[in-house]
């Protein structure tokens, strides 16, 4: 039987052979979707013996952004029961569908093939391949011909006392019979696990050959053609071993995934009682180890790339439960302080095209102003009800003389920004221009006076400028220059960062010299003054705090806290950023909470019923400038990454709220991370801007306490709270609940309920995008807005709801 078999096979051969000829080009993965659409990876694996989730062996998936950190779907649990002892899946697309095979365990002569549109549904059963005298069928897998129609399917199965590869050759999957099936390449010893990649016309087969014993590894074999008959995989015997560097058992099960839109591949290996380890090739020559991190217990995997679509739809379909447990409680009655409008405060620096351009633009300019002053800029910064605007720095600030930037303009002496791109400052925005500006927008101004390398003298003398009602030398002088009434300013800063570019001093000289300057500060014509001394340059400057606090908090009424949270860990850029970026970032931005308890924890020291406020007045991510931009100039795009920040950010200030009095985001247009940027007569809103919109309904809200039991975004072994969250109530007694979902890849649920509240009504908006980097650009300034959401289902005092990856919501229950 098995003779006649045989020979049926051999002519069968013959005939493929000769129908094929040399023609043969054999597809291992689809051209639909095209190459541009795909964004992540599928791992199709099983569990060996030990693995960490009491399921029976079966299909399990995992996905990743970089094909090197995977993170399993469905916690871990099978995604398929395909009513057998699922071992080996491998998966591809072809002609849009998806195919996949798999064994039924170690002992059967069968293998199983499945189809499938979307990764979820899959049809399809057993088959019988393998010759009568065979008892086995390893690690199947196939490839598509498509001049023939033919897919070649090819696993390993006893013969003449070892394993070798064996192959049958299928149109529909249910034309196979063990008859049709013969040898594909036999290397005369044990050689299970054969995976093929093509690149350059060239064939390359990874396989294992050798028993358990031998410990052989994985070696590869290179063919120019993949027709059965010209074949020369095995043909220089078990072929060339390629990782030297693994697991000392060696590695089984090869698989390759080819990176999106690279000449480079990543070849995994399953070195059995250990996790998966895989190597780097752009040539097929060299192989680098890479760290992976690969499911727990996964074992012998395949992997494909999917489309963003794709994707979303398998983390719907197989959610990870401990990012979907989420419980937010708030106690609606439970509100004490409130959370200060100016915690949504603003940071303007003579910086860059900061005032220049991205505020002032001057009364000649054919850009629609006032008196100079952008009219867009003014409108989008009255719709976020903009309540206190930081000026003119900085660093900036403890060169500047305010004397320099009063009466005529063509009279002002100009300088030279050293700071700032050593770039010459004409002094056109000046006293007068920067109080405008605030009352055109409708904000307190916040001035910082100049200690560093000013006198008390000329700080004193400002004062009385600007705020003096009666007949005095600097009221006079103000008058003279066209403003009769004084303005108020009640913030004001007693120089900036003075342990840095203020003056390099320490904590005990800073502080005498404040206690000195704050003196002459005054009061005039009942204006009330907040003075705020130069507090952390960086939240972990605790020795800085702990000085002024000690000599100087009688004096002051507020201290200030720098902190930036910087960009990613491998890009510094913007844009052009990847997840492990994203996380870091946000990590970093998480800091702060521990930042504002540290210092309030010294601040209390002095300051028990915390008199004093802590004004963060200057925060933010800072990434490298926009490539092609001037280095001094601090211009950067701004993401949904970057409206994440903001969202940790403001739910921290508002944990604080007792402590927080202000913050200032750095800074205002065109630098850092701006809210607007502006191009000539344009103007853009950033992801940052819609965040300050959505979250403007905290502002003089009365803040209320929230437990959060929340799940992990993980990213390598490394975790941050996958939730952040925060809830007020305001004066009208609507909640507003704001929600960030950090993970960049998951949806996730949060259960809120809501104690000690009766409302009728909820409504909300949500600001997300596909993906991480989504901006607004000039050309499409609408990229990134807030929608509308009513992804919640609510009964009784629960609220559920259901949030897409990396999104910000904010809910009103009215
Ligand atoms: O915002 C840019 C600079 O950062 C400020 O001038 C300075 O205070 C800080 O170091």
């Amino acid at each position: 039987m098995f003779f006649n078999r045989r020979i049926n096979v051999m002519l069968i051969l013959a005939l493929t052979i000769l129908v094929l000829g040399s023609s043969i080009k054999p597809v291992f993965g689809d051209s639909n979707p095209k190459p541009t659409e795909y964004s992540a990876y599928l791992m199709a694996y099983f569990n060996g013996e030990d693995a960490p989730v009491g399921d029976d062996w079966g299909l399990r998936y995992a996905y990743s952004k970089d094909a090197r950190n995977w993170k399993a779907l469905n916690n871990g649990h099978l995604v398929f029961d395909a009513k057998a002892w699922l071992r080996d899946p491998f998966i591809k697309r072809i002609k849009g569908k998806f195919h996949m095979v798999h064994t039924k365990g170690m002992e059967y002569p069968t293998i199983f093939h499945w189809e499938s549109t979307d990764l979820i549904n899959w049809k399809g059963g057993e088959i019988d391949v393998v010759h009568p005298a065979g008892t086995k069928a390893w690690a199947p897998e196939f490839f598509y011909v498509e001049s023939e129609d033919l897919f070649y399917v090819y696993w390993a199965s006893n013969h003449d006392g070892h394993h070798t590869m064996h192959y049958v050759t299928t149109k529909d999957w249910t034309d196979i019979t063990p008859e049709k099936s013969d040898i594909f390449y036999d290397i005369g010893i044990h050689d299970i696990d054969l995976t093929i990649v093509e690149h350059d016309g060239t064939y390359y087969g990874f396989h294992k050959p050798g028993a358990y014993e031998d410990f052989m590894g994985n070696r590869l074999s290179v063919s120019k053609s993949l027709k059965p008959g010209e074949l020369t995989f095995g043909k220089d015997g078990p072929g060339k071993v390629v990782f030297k560097d693994s697991h000392p058992g060696g590695t089984e099960g090869p698989e390759v995934i080819k990176l999106i839109g690279q000449d480079k591949w990543h070849i995994y290996g399953d070195p059995f009682a250990a996790p998966l380890e895989a190597w780097e090739t752009t040539d097929f020559v060299k192989y680098t180890k890479i760290p992976v991190t690969t499911p727990k217990g996964a074992k012998h995997c395949s992997m494909i790339q999917i489309t963003q679509k794709e994707l979303e739809k398998l983390l719907a379909e197989y959610p990870n439960t401990q990012n979907t447990e989420n419980k937010l409680v708030i106690n609606a009655d439970d509100g004490k302080q409130k959370i200060s409008r100016f915690i949504y405060g603003h940071f303007t620096e003579h910086l860059g095209r900061c005032i220049d351009e991205g505020i002032w633009v001057g009364e000649d300019s054919p850009i629609p102003n006032t008196r100079g002053i952008r009219n867009d800029v003014v409108e989008a910064l009255k719709r976020i009800q903009v309540p206190v605007v930081r000026w003119p720095g900085g660093c900036f600030a403890d060169e500047y003389h305010w004397m320099d930037g009063i009466g005529p303009r063509e009279n002002r002496p100009s300088m030279v920004n050293t700071h700032w791109g050593g770039v010459t400052e004409n002094n056109h925005f000046g006293t007068h221009e920067f109080l405008d500006f605030c009352e055109q927008v409708g904000c307190e101004p916040y001035i910082c006076g100049n200690v560093g390398s000013g006198t008390v003298e000329e700080f004193s003398d400002w004062v009385e400028y600007i705020t003096f009602d009666g007949k005095s030398p600097m009221a006079d002088l103000r008058r003279a220059n066209g403003r009769d009434k004084p303005w108020k300013v009640k913030y004001w800063a007693i120089g900036n960062e003075n342990d840095e570019c203020g003056g390099y001093m320490l904590p005990e000289y800073y502080a005498n010299l404040y206690r000195r300057f704050q003196t002459y500060v005054r009061e005039y014509s009942g204006n009330e003054i907040y003075k705020v001394a130069c507090g952390p340059n960086g939240g972990m400057t605790y020795h800085w705090t702990e000085g002024i606090m000690k000599f100087a908090h009688e004096h002051m009424d507020g201290m200030s806290l720098h902190n930036y949270c910087g960009s990613g860990e491998r890009s510094p850029y913007a844009l052009v950023f990847e997840e492990d970026d994203w996380f870091v970032l946000l990590r970093k931005a998480y800091l702060m909470d521990e930042y504002l308890e540290n210092n309030g924890a010294i601040m209390d020291k002095y300051d028990p019923d915390k008199r004093i406020g802590l004004i963060v007045d200057e925060w933010g991510a800072w990434h490298e400038v926009e490539p092609g931009t001037n280095p001094g100039f601090c211009y950067q795009q701004s993401t949904l990454r970057d409206a994440m920040v903001a969202g940790i950010h403001f739910n921290i200030f508002h944990k604080y709220s007792d402590r927080v009095h202000m913050a200032n985001i750095a800074q205002m247009v065109n630098v850092i991370q701006s809210i607007i940027l502006t191009k000539g007569e344009k103007m853009i809103l950033t992801p940052t801007y819609h965040v300050f919109d959505m979250y403007k309904v905290h502002q003089d809200a009365t803040y209320l306490p929230i437990k959060l039991e929340c799940g992990e975004y993980k990213y390598d072994e490394r975790g941050i709270p996958a939730i952040t969250a925060t809830a007020s109530r305001d004066d009208a007694g609507k909640i507003h609940i704001s929600i960030c979902n950090v993970d960049p890849n998951e949806g996730t649920t949060v259960r809120c309920e809501i104690r000690g509240a009766d409302f009728k009504k909820v409504s909300g908006s949500i600001l997300t995008a596909p993906k991480m980097n989504t901006h607004n650009t000039f050309e499409n300034p609408d990229a990134l807005k807030p929608t509308g959401f009513d992804n919640v289902k609510w009964t009784g005092d629960e609220l559920v709801v259901k949030m897409p990856s990396k999104s910000i919501v904010v809910l009103e229950l009215d």
